[in-house]
């Protein structure tokens, strides 16, 4: 009995094993568009793809950044200057891209463009603190998405979007966490509709990795700021002792990201060049083993474990 259930075990895993080592031909046919590309994890996808072979359409936020990036690559790379708050902005870099890709279509778009502050205490926070963050993170990618669509369709292609571990368990104060269960919204919503036309959506959740944005220094600039401006009666309430715990737990969160951000791009890789990706990829230990399982868990288990 217990040996036939380890060989079926094996079986599975085998199985699942060879499902996912199955890899594209071609990929050097390939156009992909990666948003976010001056640091962090669109930075380091452009390069390992290019590598690759494929054909990058990186777009930047700013001059230096896709300057720096071009240095690093092939000169099968191209650069765009890409603001996704801004829908002008957004509707030039999709003709761009159209232009360059022609009857092709577009295999892939990589949503990465994100930023993380303010995270502090959310009465501490006025709506604009809200808007910002919302505007990026969703609106922007909304926006990129549907500007793109019609040539990933031609395709067939994939889209991958970065979520965040923060995306399943609302961890963290502000509007990152809020962006990011809205980027799982979109993104599973996205799926179940062009399932028709056989493009394929992959969410990445990262954990904590060391990317611009999460910078222990920034972001408590961010909080003692914050904490500097509100009125004195929110500050009686709180009191010092929380905002200093506040810090500590920034310091906290901080001190665990990793610096081998291939774990994520490997992830997004696979989402884009394997036969079979999987539509949700957890990047990294503390994603895998106690961001996801808790997300299943009972609320009140969470409650517990997540309390300020
Ligand atoms: C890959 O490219 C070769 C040569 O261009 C072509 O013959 C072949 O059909 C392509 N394979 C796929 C899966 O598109
Ligand atoms: C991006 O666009 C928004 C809206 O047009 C603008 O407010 C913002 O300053 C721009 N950011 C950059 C870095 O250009
Ligand atoms: C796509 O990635 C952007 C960048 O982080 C992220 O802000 C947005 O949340 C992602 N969109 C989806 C659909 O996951
Ligand atoms: C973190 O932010 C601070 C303040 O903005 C900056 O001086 C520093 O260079 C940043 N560190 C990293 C690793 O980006």
């Amino acid at each position: 009995m217990w040996l036939l259930f380890l060989v079926l075990l094996t079986l599975i895993l085998l199985y699942r094993w060879y499902r996912q080592s199955q890899i594209l031909e071609n990929l050097s046919d390939k156009y992909v568009f990666i948003t976010g590309c001056d640091t962090g994890f669109g930075r380091q996808l452009a390069k390992q793809l290019d590598h690759k072979g494929m054909k990058i359409l990186a777009a930047c936020l700013t001059e230096t950044g896709a300057k720096e990036l071009k240095k690093e690559t092939s000169s099968r790379l191209q650069t765009v200057i890409l603001n996704v708050t801004d829908s002008q902005s957004v509707s030039a870099a999709a003709k761009w891209v159209a232009d360059i890709v022609t009857d092709k279509g577009l295999w892939g778009l990589v949503n990465n463009a994100g930023i993380l502050t303010p995270v502090t205490p959310n009465e501490w926070l006025k709506r604009d603190d809200f808007r910002r963050i919302l505007d990026v993170n969703i609106l922007g990618m909304i926006d990129v998405t549907i500007n793109l669509l019609p040539l990933i369709r031609k395709s067939k292609g994939r889209i991958v979007n970065v979520s965040s571990i923060a995306g399943r368990l609302a961890f963290c104060s502000g509007g990152y966490s809020i962006s990011k269960f809205g980027v799982e919204a979109f993104s599973d919503n996205l799926r179940r509709e062009l399932k028709l036309f056989g493009v394929k959506v992959s969410i990445i959740a990262p954990d904590f990795f060391k990317t611009a944005i999460l910078n222990a220094t920034q972001i408590k600039e961010h909080v003692t700021n914050t904490w500097k401006k509100i009125p004195q009666k929110l500050k009686d309430a709180y009191g010092e002792q929380y905002y200093q715990n506040y810090c500590k737990f920034i310091d906290d969160i901080c001190s665990r990201s990793s610096t081998k951000l291939t774990v994520v791009t490997d992830c997004m890789e696979h989402a884009l060049t394997a036969v079979h990706p999987w539509t949700r990829y957890s990047a990294g230990p503390y994603a895998k083993f106690l961001y996801m399982p808790l997300s299943y868990l009972p609320t009140f288990v969470a409650d517990y474990m997540l309390r300020s």
